[in-house]
């Protein structure tokens, strides 16, 4: 969840120009007509029917405030193009508008596609996350009939430009030839083919039932079917070497970076112009190789302003450059390369450091601003929220925030309010953090901004709030959540700080 959470949240910058253009149009168009430009336009009143109707129904369920929706909907429309006079009707809905069938549907989460067979409402088959208006058509071929192209002359997809994929097997009738098709049908943006020609297979030195990626007249690798090779590991090997072994970070690769299942990234942030830029490079793509399935290695430009934002989540400043950091994007905690000399070795050791776990998160801070704790509303830094949190005496409610964002910023008067309306209360304190500046060395999940509680006499408990955000709610959460601190005292043990799983939870 908090992987789709900084998914959506980077591919929402990288989209973000495109929606804003797009957003307005939307809303201007928002008829009731049922369909437009061949696309259903669903809601409460029509969905049943147009099921019933339908033998094959593909929703895209979309939210036309989200920037992945946005892109997502572009293809959609494209696809539906070429579905016109086949069995398959093309049809939207907006879940922002329908957001009781949405719910009835378990469609409330990310931008999806989803095909409905035969009147099922339970079972609808979900759509791979597209690349292109083709790849969900060939999603559609490949479930319909046979997942990859047979082949005898590999001539071609040898010479392609694109990645193919190549089966070779003796028997097709084989267990081995279900999974690939089901690895196939797992990532319709890739060319798949199947061959028995054994020719083929001489050319290469190797033996039947195995899997070839190529490219370009290369061999890039090879994946011997085992007994127990499942889809899900022949989908994370052919996306590794799907991609070369060192990306560059830009709006085009960003989806394929963070939807990749390797869930641990390292990113070179460096300047491309600076000196030492080709050394440094090579260095990192040398590395490379040898941690391929377990780390993506991803590099930045530094010069590139559009990168900013991923400099800001990653605390880089263009003069810190060149550096490498580890991003574990289960856990979203960051390591940080603690050497100066950014040679094959250095970045070796690193890697296989994060990967024993013996890296040491990096933990940054800034200094206390002069005067943090003269303003009604107290300005924390990473180094002292802990000390100021968790305090036996005092309520502490933090606001932590993103300097950038405007939903963030939209909260600083009511913060203001609300240190006014505690000013006499010895036992409360109003504060906020900066969570871009300052690494948060808590188990936090979700997003900000995110105000959170510290109960007094209840050191290391956190309570996130999520009601309405009025001055008048805010306090009287506060009050309920004092009563409730001082009657759980009693019966609560001192809990170790960071070995509990807390209530709030932030980050992206
Ligand atoms: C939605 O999810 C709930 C809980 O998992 C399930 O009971 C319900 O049948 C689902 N509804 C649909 C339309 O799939
Ligand atoms: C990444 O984080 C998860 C959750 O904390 C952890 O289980 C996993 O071992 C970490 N991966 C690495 C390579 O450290
Ligand atoms: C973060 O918390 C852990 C556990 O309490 C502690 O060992 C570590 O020193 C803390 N790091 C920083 C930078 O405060």
């Amino acid at each position: 969840m908090r992987r789709l959470l900084l998914l959506r949240m980077l591919l929402a910058l990288c989209f973000c120009v495109s929606v804003n253009a797009g957003t307005k149009q939307n809303q201007n168009e928002q008829k009731s007509s049922p369909e437009k430009d061949g696309l259903l336009q669903l809601n409460k009143g029509n969905f049943n029917a147009a099921l019933k109707k339908h033998k094959q129904l593909l929703v895209h369920f979309y939210s036309p405030l989200s920037g992945e929706s946005h892109r997502l909907l572009a293809l959609f429309e494209g696809a539906a193009e070429g579905l016109q006079g086949s069995g398959v009707k093309a049809a939207v809905l907006d879940v922002s508008k329908e957001k009781d069938l949405a719910e009835e549907l378990n469609a409330t989460g990310l931008p999806t596609i989803k095909l409905y067979l035969s009147g099922d409402k339970y079972n609808p088959d979900v759509c791979p996350v597209p690349q292109s208006s083709n790849s969900i058509l060939t999603w559609l071929k490949r479930r319909a009939g046979s997942a990859a192209d047979l082949v005898t002359d590999l001539s071609q997809s040898e010479a392609s430009e694109e990645l193919t994929v190549v089966g070779f097997f003796k028997e097709l009738n084989h267990e081995y030839v279900q999974v690939y098709y089901a690895a196939a049908l797992s990532l319709p943006d890739v060319n798949f083919a199947v061959t028995q020609d054994d020719e083929v297979i001489s050319k290469y030195g190797l033996t039947h039932d195995i899997i070839l990626l190529l490219k370009k007249s290369k061999l890039i690798q090879a994946y011997k079917m085992m007994p127990q090779t499942s889809k899900e590991q022949l989908v994370v090997f052919i996306t590794v070497y799907q991609m070369d072994p060192v990306t560059e970070y830009t709006g085009k690769t960003a989806a394929q970076i963070l939807s990749s299942p390797v869930l641990s990234h390292a990113l070179l942030f460096v300047s491309r112009s600076s000196g030492d830029f080709a050394r440094i490079h090579s260095a990192f793509s040398s590395a490379a190789e040898a941690f391929r399935m377990k780390i993506l290695f991803v590099w930045v430009n530094v010069d590139e302003p559009r990168n900013g934002r991923l400099m800001e989540y990653f605390r880089v400043r263009d003069f810190e450059a060149p550096l490498v950091r580890m991003v574990n994007l289960t856990d979203h905690v960051t390591y940080h390369l603690p050497s100066d000399t950014l040679d094959v070795e250095s970045i070796r050791r690193f890697c296989r450091s994060y990967l024993e776990g013996e890296a040491k998160a990096k933990m940054q801070s800034e200094p206390p601003p002069e005067g943090w704790d003269e303003q009604p509303v107290k300005e924390l830094v990473g180094m002292n929220l802990e000390e100021v949190a968790f305090n036996p005496h005092r309520t502490v409610f933090v606001l932590f925030y993103l300097p950038y964002s405007q939903a963030s910023r939209t909260l600083f008067p009511l913060w203001e309010e609300l240190a006014e309306a505690t000013k006499e209360r010895e036992d409360v304190v109003i504060a906020r953090i900066d969570a871009s500046a300052n690494d948060i060395n808590m188990s936090m999940q979700g997003s900000y901004p995110s105000l959170c509680l510290f109960p007094a006499l209840h050191a290391e408990r956190v309570v996130l709030y999520s009601g309405e955000r009025k001055l008048e709610d805010l306090m009287k959460f506060l009050d309920r959540e004092m009563e409730k601190a001082k009657k759980d005292r009693a019966v609560v043990n001192h809990v170790l700080y960071g070995s509990v799983q807390h209530d709030c939870t932030v980050s992206f």
